[in-house]
């Protein structure tokens, strides 16, 4: 039986506010802990639809400004599900009333937001956490198993590509709800701080610190009506972002995003080559892990295919959910990412990535998009 309760502020209800909600709502029963997380209240501007978003996800009360959210007491933890040009300002005011922190990615609008984040919540010793939930998908937190014990030898290659189509048509509008990832004043950039960050994350967390990258975007589409204006605008985010890096370990980077590849919706895809093994993950059949090993018997040796669902300890998380054979899906990420996060508070060790972890996503981010601007290799 949890003994302590841990009272949720949720800031935003949208694709991220229903992902964050379900999570909070499933930890509890499937990795039980000392913590009872409560959804205590559901903050949005427009106050019917925060109602109706609290009675939906059964949020206690709700809150119609963030800022009246933070003030609260019976707050412990900010949920900052908004677009990207709110991160900073709700972070660090969460962080200046003592509130923990759980900020959605990418951390911040570019490096120098990112830093005052860091500095607000390390200054105030408050527990931050930021959602890059691929990590915790099975059959990757399988992958960093297998790197860390060291089976694929020496890396050479780490290949990672996040595609999808949906704003091919040049008559889609940019700006306000569900098009502001196409205005670059609220989100930052294009595809590659919304989808890339994830890949770099992620190659971070596997295959170590990037040194220098060398990149090249495009926007396809120039100009696009904005639906706050009602005017024409430039369009300044990147529709389609590719670079090449080198890792510190001396391993390869090669990454691709875009939202132009028709036919892909969220086809994120990575593979590893070392020196004695091989291993590729793609999100759309996420409970796989595919894996050559050289050191397999000649005669049998090729690449297989793990189902990371088995009900033991060799297959991360997996040991919580049903029997063996048996798939999760993109949801539980989440519901692992909060359970990992009360776990850190339990044993003082806390979880990853950590707004101080983030960053670094954030500093590949600014040099990638410093390269294609510059047409120059740009050090991390
Ligand atoms: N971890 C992931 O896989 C993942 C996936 C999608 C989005 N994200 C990130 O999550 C964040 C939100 O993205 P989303 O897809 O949920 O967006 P969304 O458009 O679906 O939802 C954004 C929400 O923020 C609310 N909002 C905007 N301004 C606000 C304000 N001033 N006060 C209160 N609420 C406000 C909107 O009303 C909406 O409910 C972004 O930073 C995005 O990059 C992460």
């Amino acid at each position: 039986m949890a003994t302590k309760t841990l009272n949720v502020g949720m800031i935003g209800y949208g694709f991220m506010g229903r992902a964050h909600s379900n999570a909070y709502k499933q930890v509890g029963q499937f990795f039980p802990s000392d913590h009872k997380v409560v959804l205590k209240a559901a903050c949005a501007r427009d106050e019917a639809k925060a109602k109706a978003f609290a009675a939906q996800w059964g949020y206690e009360s709700i809150e119609t400004d963030w800022r009246k959210l933070i003030a609260r007491p019976d707050i412990d933890v900010v949920d900052i599900c908004t677009p990207n040009n709110l991160h900073k300002e709700i972070a660090i005011a969460a962080a200046k009333a003592g509130k923990m922190i759980l900020c959605e990615k990418p951390l911040s609008m570019n490096v120098a937001e990112g830093e005052e984040m860091v500095a607000a919540v390390e200054a105030a010793g408050v527990a931050n956490m930021v959602w890059y939930n691929y990590r915790r998908i099975p059959a990757v937190t399988l992958a960093k198993k297998l790197i860390d014990e060291g089976r694929l030898g020496k890396i050479f290659h780490y290949r990672a590509k996040f595609l999808q189509d949906w704003t091919i048509k040049a008559d889609l509008p940019q700006g306000g709800q569900g098009l502001w990832r196409l205005d670059v004043a609220v989100a930052g950039s294009g595809v590659s701080g919304d989808l890339l960050a994830h890949c770099i994350d992620t190659a971070i967390w596997l295959n170590g610190p990037m040194k220098d990258v060398t990149c090249l975007t495009e926007t396809f589409v120039k100009e696009r009506l904005h639906n706050l204006t009602g005017k024409v605008e430039a369009v300044g985010i990147d529709d389609a972002c590719l670079f090449l890096g080198r890792f510190a370990n001396g391993s390869l980077a090669n990454f691709e995003s875009t939202r132009y590849a028709r036919g892909h919706k969220a086809a994120y895809t990575l593979e590893i080559n070392g020196e004695d093994m091989s291993i590729f993950w793609d999100l759309h059949d996420l409970h796989r892990l595919q894996v050559f090993d050289y050191k397999d018997e000649a005669k049998i040796r090729g690449w297989k295919s793990i189902h990371v669902t088995d009900n033991s300890p060799d297959h991360p998380y997996m040991a919580n959910w049903w029997v063996p054979g048996l798939a999760i899906g993109y949801d539980a990420s989440f519901t692992h990412q909060v359970a990992d996060f009360i776990a850190g508070l339990e044993s003082g060790t806390p979880a990853g990535p950590t707004f101080r972890d983030a960053l670094e996503t954030q500093r590949v981010l600014d040099a990638i998009l410093a390269s294609a601007k510059s047409h120059q290799w740009v050090n991390v």
